[in-house]
């Protein structure tokens, strides 16, 4: 009999001012990506997954429409899939159907949009038991007691793995590794490096989607922190970092700039940038040699015609 069961690991609420006055004192000012998603964020978000330049998405959509049979054979019955970060719903209806496990574990930091997206589910397959867990997914999980012993075989969609720095990466590709354990596999969507005249328009798209998702992690400052960023004062600019194979997104300050965050005044130059995000960008054999640091083997690698988006099942 299939059940549905929440599990609160209260993860806990850190003190952001410190963090964002940390990124804003140093030689490169920086604010993490984390603090796009308030609800517009969220919302600004799903939008450029809809957009032309955007093809992340529909990429990685289509890869699964191509493989879906090779896929059926690798992942059929798994017994416990385990979503990190639980997004559209797209993608893990998708991986549902094709795997039909017997439990699906949704972990999330956010606990009413988690909450939300495992209802949904759980009324949509009625025979798989549903266990979010609400806890931060960058550290080791505790998994709930019913899916012990379970097969189990993570999902991490999107090329989210690509807003990590490589060191955080393998550091979280580890975590994800210990909590399937041996044998246990990972589902992987990763984005691949490729020409910026296609990345950059994909980052800065005609209808000015990201430069507003951009700018809004100021208008969600200014409302955490009652902080005065003048947000129609920065531009938004992303670059592609060809050595280093990532986007990397600024807003950039066009006249000189005094920001009060918490007492504190910050002073930015007229064409100083802050650094908001980098999405790296990998070829198969560097993510290969990526998740082989973390102690998972690729068991397979499926991609669309252009080779421009990549899904890998990993084996730990
Ligand atoms: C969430 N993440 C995978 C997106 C990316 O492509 O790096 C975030 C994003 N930033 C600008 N557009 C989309």
């Amino acid at each position: 009999m299939a059940e549905y069961a929440f599990f609160d690991h209260h993860p806990p609420q850190t003190d952001i001012l410190d963090e964002v006055l940390d990124g804003l004192r140093g030689e490169q000012k920086t604010l993490s990506p984390k603090f796009f998603y308030d609800e517009d964020g969220s919302r600004l978000f799903e939008a450029i997954t809809r957009l032309p330049e955007y093809y992340l998405t529909r990429t990685e959509l289509s890869i699964f429409d191509a493989h879906d049979a090779d896929m059926r054979v690798r992942l059929d019955h798994r017994e416990c899939i385990i979503e990190y970060g639980s997004g559209s719903n797209l993608k893990i209806r998708r991986l549902l159907e094709i795997a039909q496990p017997r439990a699906y574990v949704p972990v999330d930091i956010s606990k009413e949009h988690l909450a939300e997206n495992a209802r949904e589910l759980h009324e949509a397959y009625p025979q798989i038991s549903v266990y979010p867990v609400c806890a931060d997914f960058t550290q080791p999980i505790p998994l709930p007691p019913q899916v012990r012993g379970m097969e189990k075989t993570a999902f991490f969609p999107g090329s989210s793995i690509g807003n990590f720095e490589p060191p955080a990466a393998v550091e979280f590709l580890r975590n994800v590794a210990q909590t399937v354990g041996p044998g246990g596999q990972l589902l992987i969507g990763v984005d691949c490096a490729k020409s910026a005249d296609v990345l950059e328009p994909a980052y800065d798209d005609a209808a000015g989607v990201t430069a507003e998702f951009n700018r809004n992690m100021l208008v969600h400052l200014n409302e955490r922190l009652k902080a005065d960023f003048d947000v129609d004062a920065y531009t938004h600019q992303a670059v592609y970092n060809v050595e280093a194979a990532r986007i990397e997104m600024y807003l950039v300050a066009r006249s000189e700039q005094r920001v009060r965050i918490g007492g504190e005044v910050i002073r930015i130059a007229a064409g100083e940038r802050i650094h908001t995000e980098h999405s790296y960008k990998y070829a198969p054999d560097a993510f290969v040699a990526l998740a082989e640091q973390a102690g998972f083997s690729c068991a397979d690698v499926w991609q669309d015609e252009r080779s421009w988006f990549a899904i890998y099942l990993l084996e730990a």
